[in-house]
């Protein structure tokens, strides 16, 4: 999967990544900054996706669509698309100029709102990418356990970085008897819960 990542993913990963690490140096402020995971999560993201049973994709807090990429790539070899959530509008030009110059667009179908408006109505999920503001968090992981297919994931980041702020969602999830839970060290901590009924 890695081996025959395209050149137009590659160029637009490599700006996303040098666009992200300037903001950061120049402490743009935070709703304009892209907060986008660091590579390895990326592919983290994209080896759990590409093991997860049939179903839908979906990835709460799309940005301007570096964490898209990855999954993209779990999507082509199963020639799926992910359902990707963002509310901000500057973000959603942004995601849907990486599509298109990614060559992607037949990987991805973008939402633009907040989340909580569509959530409800996709069922059958089999992987879920959850990077959206903290307070969702919860109202997310509650709405798509229930919604998740038997041996489905969901992945949530910042389960180190911010955790203090997600400590009632990752205590929730630790001691939910649907499914297996740890946080993994990788990028900023990701939970990692996978439904086993
Ligand atoms: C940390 S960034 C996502 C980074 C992206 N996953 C990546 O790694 O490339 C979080 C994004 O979630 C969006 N967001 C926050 N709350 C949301 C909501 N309720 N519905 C949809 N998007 C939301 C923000 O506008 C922001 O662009």
């Amino acid at each position: 999967m890695f081996d025959n990542i395209t050149e137009d993913i590659k160029k637009r990963m490599r700006y996303l990544e040098e666009m992200n690490e300037r903001q950061r140096k120049e402490r743009t402020p935070g709703s304009e900054r892209l907060r986008q995971i660091p590579p390895e999560t990326g592919k983290f993201l994209a080896m759990l996706a590409s093991n997860c049973p049939q179903g839908n994709f979906i990835e709460i807090g799309t940005s301007a669509g570096y964490s898209t990429m990855w999954i993209s790539l779990a999507c082509r070899e199963r020639d799926i698309k992910v359902k990707t959530y963002e509310i901000l509008p500057q973000k959603v030009k942004l995601a849907k100029e990486t599509f298109k110059l990614a060559g992607i667009e037949n990987y991805v179908e973008l939402y633009e709102g907040d989340v909580l408006e569509y959530l409800e109505d996709v069922k059958d999920i089999s992987f879920c990418f959850l990077d959206a503001a903290k307070d969702v968090y919860e109202q997310c992981y509650d709405i798509i356990i229930p919604n998740m297919k038997r041996h489905g994931i969901l992945v949530a980041d910042n389960a180190i970085s911010h955790q203090d702020i997600l400590k009632p969602m990752l205590e929730k999830a630790i001691n939910d008897d649907r499914v297996d839970s740890l946080i993994v060290p990788i990028g900023n901590g990701e939970l990692v819960c996978r439904k086993y009924s």
